[in-house]
């Protein structure tokens, strides 16, 4: 098995990084420009793993995409124009490429066959593929549509009013892009406020959206219009280097050009509620808004997490809980249970690997609980697969004392290639 020795034992971290585009407007602005009419122009495209599959899967569908590092051209099909793909639709390890992907075949006229990694054979299809039915498509796949490989067969949608049984914002967005294809306005509650890229997307394209409080509502039969998006750095990749800067001595960090989206800024809120000294630097509020974001290093308390803060921060728990190991008390988070059907199962693998760095924590049926602050020590960890794991574990390798060896780190190159080149630029400067 393929690991790295990770630098451990830092002494600073210091210097200002530009993360790379953030991975759900990524996927978001390729499947948009697929569907509208005209030649969408994308920059600072998140060359990632995910959104490459999700460019290859357009590719199959018949869509003309030419994709150099973070500059991407499409020209689009329209809604009508996408052709039946010839072989299996491969989403590689990405759920938003599946999960969206499904809404927008609901509405096409063709059969079409989607599978992907071993992780996503084991991440639950049910949430979308029951609403999809209900608007008409039919479906099938292991376990009668619970699992990959799945099969689609779309058609005319009907729309629906769907109350979301998890705060998601992959099935809210499937919803979205059937929707878009339905005859009648389809709306959808939400429990709790999810990442709204998918509605932003909607109206960059010249589409209407419609919300109030937690109920989106979407007419069908718009046309969407091509355009130029320009992707802010993901916030998601950028927690790590927050982090990292926060629990390592005599640093600051500067992050730029990170995406401030409301629906994704938990952390920020999180971090300065522990006590972190982070400032914010705002650069545009047009849009999907952006900022730099400075952390120094500082000196943490321990914190609850739980409700609806969950879904503004829910890829970044595991790098909260190696935060928690830093802070003075307990750090509790509740609510998560959707951390158990991510890439991995978070709870599990961010407990099994930190516990075996010296942290103590406990995982619970919605959560995990963090004692802090515990000095981390070396071992052998593994990403388990999952970038966000992998990411977690080398910045704890930062504080760390003895030597750390990463077990599959390649799982990285999912969300953020350049994530150790970035890394020795801060530890050397
Ligand atoms: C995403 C939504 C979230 C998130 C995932 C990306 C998206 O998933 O965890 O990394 O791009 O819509 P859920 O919708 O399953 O919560």
């Amino acid at each position: 098995m393929e690991s790295v020795a990770l630098q451990t034992g830092i002494s600073s971290l210091n210097g200002s990084i530009s993360v790379p585009g953030d991975k759900s407007i990524s996927h978001r602005s390729v499947m948009f420009g697929a569907l509208s009419e005209g030649e969408t122009t994308i920059s600072n495209f998140l060359p990632g793993a995910d959104c490459l599959s999700t460019i290859s899967c357009f590719k199959q569908l018949g869509v003309d995409i030419s994709q150099d590092g973070p500059t991407v051209r499409i020209s689009g099909k329209g809604f009508h124009g996408l052709q039946q793909p010839d072989g299996v639709l491969d989403v590689g390890n990405s759920g938003t490429t599946i999960r969206l992907l499904m809404g927008i075949l609901a509405g096409q006229e063709f059969e079409a066959s989607l599978a992907g990694d071993s992780s996503i054979a084991k991440r639950p299809m049910t949430r979308v593929v029951h609403p999809l039915r209900e608007m008409g498509a039919e479906i099938d796949g292991k376990n009668g549509g619970e699992f990959t490989p799945l099969k689609i067969k779309g058609g005319t949608l009907k729309p629906i009013s769907y109350e979301l049984p998890v705060a998601s914002a992959q099935v809210k967005s499937a919803i979205l892009l059937a929707g878009l294809q339905a005859e009648g306005a389809t709306t959808i509650v939400e429990p709790a406020r999810t990442r709204d890229h998918t509605e932003k997307m909607i109206e960059s394209f010249g589409g209407k959206i419609e919300r109030q409080g937690n109920t989106i509502t979407v007419k069908g039969k718009q046309a969407l219009r091509a355009t130029h998006i320009n992707v802010p750095g993901d916030i998601s990749s950028a927690a790590f280097f927050m982090v990292a800067a926060a629990i390592t001595p005599d640093s600051e960090v500067k992050l730029l050009n990170v995406g401030l989206n409301e629906t994704r800024t938990g952390i920020i809120d999180v971090m300065k509620q522990m006590g972190a000294d982070i400032t914010v630097d705002v650069l545009t509020t047009e849009g999907e808004p952006a900022g730099n974001i400075t952390v120094r290093t500082s000196k943490l308390t321990g914190t609850e997490i739980s409700g609806d803060i969950i879904p503004r921060l829910i890829d970044e728990l595991p790098i909260i809980a190696l935060l928690a190991t830093a802070a003075e008390g307990q750090t509790v988070i509740r609510d998560a249970a959707e951390l158990k059907v991510k890439e991995t199962n978070r709870i599990d693998t961010v407990v099994h690997e930190l516990t075996k760095l010296g942290a103590n924590i406990e995982g619970t049926d919605d959560g995990m609980i963090i004692t802090g602050k515990t000095k981390l020590h070396g071992g052998t960890v593994s990403s388990h697969g999952d970038h966000r794991i992998g990411m977690m574990l080398s910045i704890a390798g930062l504080v760390a004392e003895g030597e750390i060896e990463l077990e599959n780190p390649s799982a990285i190159d999912v969300s953020y290639p350049e994530f150790f080149e970035h890394l020795s630029i801060l530890t050397q400067s």
